[in-house]
């Protein structure tokens, strides 16, 4: 049984033989932890109905209850609340309890069926620190709902199929003119071989963006590329295989570094078959309306404090964007039984939540039976407090990011003199997995919410509240057994 319920059934049964409702002995955490670590506030409620004094209410409550070996200290407090601290001696008996207990005390709830949206790196692209976030909170919300008894399925959802896949085909066609994806004529087969490396691509990427913000004919051609590319034109489909295979082996070295496992490799991608027949019963139905050559959905609602603008569901060239996938994304989670969907994106993306959501509402395509969150995160910030960027005014690359946590985590190991003894393999191993916690830790030690400025040396730490602190300093396994094992103790 949970403190907060054994308590409640300590005021319940208080209340009762002080002659009020026993539905007043309701016990809360406390507001005040510097105070106490639980309170109840009956005696308010009580004082109009039975037209007695909160605090005299509270104190024939106190006066029945005070001498109990659960309760060390109960006293009146303010106009009449029930201010509670735990005897140690009870509250070493309840963890006593919980350890024996293989889910630590934690109940099973009714499970529920989950999808947890994280990570959302973009295909060909170098990931990011933006994307250390979404995958270390996404990982612990998965892990935490699977705990409580729910059925989770954890979906990557890869930005593979925007714009920036046109820009690709285009500045790659400029490179390398003869490969057969690119003759219009042809429908294959293709080569098996991918024809440029992930590192070739990560290149490429910048360099394509740029031009298309400089150049508008390179702009005009990757928009009618990206629509041949939706439309399933076979040379550029298949070049677009290539880029997602080697773009998604290098996601996951990233990921497995973090341990961070996903159950579905799902993007943009996923849904293309989605998209015509949607916005044509969207269109249909009147939910879609025309907009200067656009598509939209307006979600707009009269008590909105600021103006929320129009969904985008189509661009005037027809093109689908990152909106209408989510959309779509979100029917097809929904046909296969889905009953919540968590998105742990950057909470800078609110608003396209707020209008994904309110459209997937209007639209009938998520009834008011399924849960749409977003669980936003806050951002990982520099020494100046502001989003981290390289000294060249960059995005850390998240690979970087962990090497260089490695690397600490490894300084640490030999200041600390552990681990000394392992071979190379094992002390690798050791070294991730020390940088992973650190990384978490550092991480989930923050409101999702808040930002938080990243700070190696303490990160790293092998004392104060820190992940290796957790793995070394706290109850150690290894190092236990050892020391029983040193004074005979039978295992
Ligand atoms: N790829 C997106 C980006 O880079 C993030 C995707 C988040 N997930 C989602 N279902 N929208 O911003």
């Amino acid at each position: 049984m949970s403190l907060l319920s054994t308590l409640t059934g300590i005021f319940e049964e208080a209340f009762e033989e002080a002659g009020f409702d026993r539905d007043y002995g309701i016990v809360e955490i406390s507001q005040r932890p510097d105070l106490s670590q639980f309170q109840c506030n009956g005696a308010l409620a009580a004082a109009k109905p039975y037209k007695k004094p909160p605090r005299s209410i509270a104190q024939d409550v106190v006066s029945l209850v005070e001498s109990r070996p659960e309760l060390d200290v109960v006293t009146v407090e303010g106009p009449g609340f029930i201010n509670i601290v735990l005897s140690d001696a009870f509250l070493g008996n309840h963890i006593d309890r919980m350890i024996a207990d293989p889910r630590l005390g934690v109940p099973r709830v009714s499970s529920r069926k989950v999808v947890v949206d994280y990570g959302g790196p973009n295909i060909a692209k170098e990931m990011h620190v933006g994307h250390l976030r979404p995958a270390i909170i996404g990982e612990s919300v998965k892990r935490l709902l699977r705990f409580l008894g729910h059925d989770v399925i954890g979906d990557v959802h890869l930005g593979d199929w925007g714009l920036p896949m046109g820009q690709l085909i285009c500045e790659l066609e400029d490179r390398m003119p003869d490969l057969l994806y690119f003759d219009s004529a042809s429908s294959g087969p293709y080569p098996a071989e991918p024809p440029v490396t992930v590192e070739y691509l990560q290149e490429i990427y910048p360099v394509a963006s740029r031009r298309f913000q400089e150049d508008s004919r390179f702009v005009d051609r990757a928009r009618c590329a990206v629509v041949e590319l939706q439309e399933g034109r076979p040379g550029y489909r298949a070049l677009w295989q290539h880029f997602h295979r080697v773009s998604v082996e290098a996601i996951k070295e990233v990921y497995n570094r973090l341990d961070v496992e996903f159950d579905l490799w799902n993007g943009e991608s996923t849904v293309n078959q989605r998209l015509d027949p949607m916005v044509a019963r969207l269109l249909a139905g009147g939910i879609a309306e025309e907009s200067d050559g656009a598509l939209i959905i307006d979600v707009a609602e009269l008590d909105d404090p600021k103006d929320v603008p129009p969904f985008l569901l189509l661009k005037s060239d027809g093109a689908a964007l990152y909106t209408t996938s989510d959309l779509a994304t979100i029917e097809d989670r929904i046909s296969r039984g889905t009953e919540v969907i968590i998105y742990v994106v950057d909470v800078r993306q609110s608003l396209h939540f707020e209008q994904l959501f309110r459209a997937a509402r209007r639209s009938g395509i998520a009834l008011e039976d399924v849960g749409l969150e977003h669980a936003g995160n806050g951002t990982v910030n520099g020494p100046d407090g502001k989003p981290f960027k390289t000294r060249e005014g960059g995005l850390l690359r998240l690979r970087e990011l962990i090497d260089r946590v490695e690397e600490r985590a490894e300084e640490r190991l030999q200041e600390n003199d552990l681990a000394q003894n392992y071979s190379d393999d094992e002390r690798a191993e050791i070294r991730r997995a020390v940088a992973a916690a650190s990384l978490k830790f550092g991480d989930l030690q923050n409101h999702r919410t808040s930002n938080y400025v990243f700070d190696i040396d303490r990160f790293t730490a092998f004392e104060g509240k820190t992940g290796p602190y957790l793995l070394y300093g706290g109850p150690n396994y290894s190092r236990d057994r050892a020391l029983l094992r040193t004074v005979d103790v039978d295992l």
